[in-house]
């Protein structure tokens, strides 16, 4: 393997906007009203939670952009299907490095059971939004609930699993799982396709 490089950690305001950016670079014109965030420890740290978090900044941004959009723009597409891939890849590259490992711990089974279970339900919700009529009223209000089970799920992750993760991994693994996730991430989100079926009754 490769020497990896090595990361410092970041101050959290400076990992939060570097994350932001990314986001933005998809269509500059469109605002980003994140908020606040919740309190984590681990926002610009330089292991695999830090970098998670940094992904979970950058879905905060894109599904805040999204809002900001009308009908079916081009905006709203560009966006939205960005987005697809993004969450597709992270869950798919986060169970790949982060989950599996730690399912293997029964003390931690579960948390990594918990996890998993809503990333099936988020793609649910991506295929069935990806399948209906975005300049549609009722897009809006789908996607809004997308948001709410996303937001929930990212912070739950930084509040609970990854904690409960933290206190049973070795240092180490911390560290080298960072590796294992951007491997995996560009991987996943080069290959990553949209979906596109109803599977939600409202
Ligand atoms: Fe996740
Ligand atoms: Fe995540």
């Amino acid at each position: 393997m490769a020497n990896t490089q090595t990361t410092r950690a970041k101050p959290e305001a400076a990992a939060k906007a570097e994350a932001i950016a990314k986001a933005r670079s998809i269509a500059p014109e469109v605002p980003v009203h994140i908020g606040s965030t919740p309190r984590t420890t681990f926002r610009g740290n330089p292991d695999v939670f830090g970098r998670l978090v940094e992904d979970h900044d950058r879905h905060r941004a894109l599904l805040s952009m999204i809002e900001q959009t009308t009908g079916a723009s081009e905006e709203r597409k560009t966006l939205f299907l960005e987005l697809t891939k993004e969450l597709k890849a992270h869950a798919a590259a986060e169970e790949q490095a982060l989950w599996s490992t730690v399912m293997r711990n029964p003390k931690t089974t579960d948390f990594a059971r918990h996890a998993v279970a809503e990333h099936k339900e988020i793609d649910e919700m991506l295929a069935d939004l990806a399948a209906r009529d975005m300049a549609s009223p009722g897009w809006l209000r789908r996607f809004a609930n997308l948001k709410d089970e996303y937001l929930h799920h990212i912070r739950e992750e930084e509040q609970e699993q990854f904690v409960a993760a933290e206190e049973h991994l070795a240092a180490q693994d911390i560290k080298h799982l960072r590796a294992v996730f951007e491997r995996r991430k560009a991987a996943e989100k080069a290959e990553a396709t949209v979906e596109k079926k109803i599977k939600l009754k409202h």
